[in-house]
């Protein structure tokens, strides 16, 4: 086999496949392998005349293929398969080889990963790519860790497929060594799942307090993506409630199972945050909403209890103007409830940057969000403008035009959450995001109550404002305070 592919992809499912034709059609000669060969020849067969194809029959072959330094893209699901086919071709390669997982991994499965290959001379890269089975083939946005060596062969690669943002820029780049690209990614889909919350709450809030219908609300999103929440989840969401379920002629969206599933990503970075003692209440409420929504039993058991918005209650529709004005205040409530949660978000990036010595660029990893990934959104640009301007912005909350917004925001939002209390919708979402918001402002917090009480009952110290040191008090002795540093 002559060596003329300048990347290979492994496991051509829909996502390695479509990767693999954007190579192609980006004028890259692409190796091409899959454990049941059948698969890499359908590909050929079907996009064969997109580009360069080096259709190979076994592990030998295909990195046979590969021009050095190779490069080969593991497309495989994660967790347990990645580790087999990784030492398949690790055996294969050569020193200053890369081999690159586009998988979802867990970004400390890279680092060991990556820790362990490096010791055999290979470059190990886990890369993030966002964007589904369209981005993988029209545009992705890849977060690529491992090495900057290997970067120097992958990324010109990678930047020839990825989607490009309104300025030209590709949505790639190096975003620090080992696991950092994993951890972006993660931390993407936890944003991603706050994101899909807050829309779910502003769906459910317009349907059972203003009661309007799927297709209306349908325009209300269409209305709100030429605004400030321009972005591919509110796109989405104005088509899958415009669509009426074929076999019942009922909205679609009133046919699907209401019990939320999840792979995982998003769980991980709350988890994650709780290691870094980063609060990131928004991705954990969307991660829990999805748990809860799941739990059958927990459900049907609550089902009849007390309570506004009970099941049986049919929302009173809204009068035309009343409607107008309470979606512009869901609006309000939806976009600062939004940027909290990117807030939090960004919070991990810088966590997770510093706990690793990663070095990651914040306003690059909003720049390389800005077209192909789930999250992308309009306002990712003003995110990558406030980091460049400000590498240390202690917040995004910190950010003059933001903290405008989130000021402008205040009746509006609070409003919301209270209607959603007394109507009895649950929007755990933007009721956290606000109490996030008044707990970060807050002069003093009850957190000190806290204190005495832990010194209470466990002896377990506390510090005061007004001196230096710890301190316990013989709570059940004569209530005297003894320095205890
Ligand atoms: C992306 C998506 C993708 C995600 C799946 C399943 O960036 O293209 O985030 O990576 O894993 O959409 O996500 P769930 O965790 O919701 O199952």
């Amino acid at each position: 086999m002559t060596a003329t592919a300048q990347i290979g992809v492994t496991g051509l499912a829909v996502m390695g496949r479509n990767l693999a034709r954007n190579f192609a059609r980006s004028g890259c000669t692409v190796a091409l392998h899959n454990r049941t060969e059948a698969r890499t020849r359908d590909l050929v067969d079907a996009f064969g005349h997109e580009g360069a194809f080096v259709p190979t029959r076994s592990p030998e072959e295909f990195v046979a293929a590969l021009r050095p330094p190779r490069c080969l893209v593991v497309m495989v699901k994660a967790g347990g398969p990645t580790d087999a086919v990784i030492e398949q071709f690790a055996r294969l390669v050569e020193a200053g080889d890369v081999i690159v997982d586009g998988g979802n991994a867990h970004f400390e499965d890279t680092r060991r990963r990556e820790a362990a290959l490096r010791e055999r001379g290979v470059h190990f890269v886990g890369t993030g790519i966002s964007g589904g089975e369209e981005g993988a083939l029209l545009g992705p946005s890849i977060m690529p860790g491992g090495s900057a060596e290997a970067y120097r062969s992958l990324g010109p690669l990678l930047e020839r497929i990825a989607a490009r943002a309104p300025d030209g820029a590709p949505c790639t780049t190096h975003l620090g060594t080992d696991g950092a690209g994993h951890f972006v990614k993660m931390v993407h889909n936890g944003i991603e799942y706050a994101d899909m919350q807050l829309i779910a709450e502003a769906y459910d809030l317009l349907r059972g307090v203003a009661g309007l219908e799927p297709a209306e609300i349908a325009e209300v999103f269409r209305r709100w993506n030429t605004g400030r929440l321009d972005s591919y989840l509110i796109e989405i969401t104005a088509e899958v409630l415009t669509h009426t379920d074929a076999r019942t002629g009922r909205p679609f969206v009133d046919v699907v199972a209401d019990r939320a599933e999840q792979k995982g990503t998003g769980r991980w970075t709350v988890q994650t945050a709780l290691d870094l003692g980063v609060p990131v209440p928004g991705i954990a409420q969307a991660v829990f909403a999805r748990s809860q929504s799941g739990h059958a039993r927990l459900r049907r058991a609550a089902a009849s209890l007390p309570g506004p918005g009970a099941a049986e209650q049919a929302p009173s529709r809204m009068a035309a103007d009343e409607a107008e004005r309470f979606a512009a205040q869901v609006e309000q409530s939806l976009y600062a409830s939004k940027v909290i949660s990117y807030a939090q978000g960004w919070d991990m990036l810088r966590a997770g940057s510093e706990a690793y010595d990663w070095g990651i660029d914040l306003g690059s990893v909003a720049a390389i969000w800005r077209a192909g990934c789930i999250i992308r959104a309009a306002f990712l640009d003003r995110i990558r403008g406030a980091f460049t301007e400000r590498p240390d912005l202690p917040t995004l909350l910190a950010d003059p035009q933001f903290a405008q917004e989130l000021g402008e925001a205040q009746d509006a939002w609070r409003g919301t959450v209270a209607a959603a209390a007394r109507h009895g919708v649950p929007a755990p979402g933007m009721s956290g995001a606000l109490a996030y918001y008044d707990g970060l402002r807050a002069a003093r917090l009850p957190a000190a109550l806290t204190q005495a009480q832990r010194d209470y009952f466990g002896a377990h110290t506390y510090r005061r404002d007004d001196r230096e040191g710890t301190f316990h008090t013989r709570w059940g002795g004569d209530r005297t305070e003894d320095r205890t540093d």
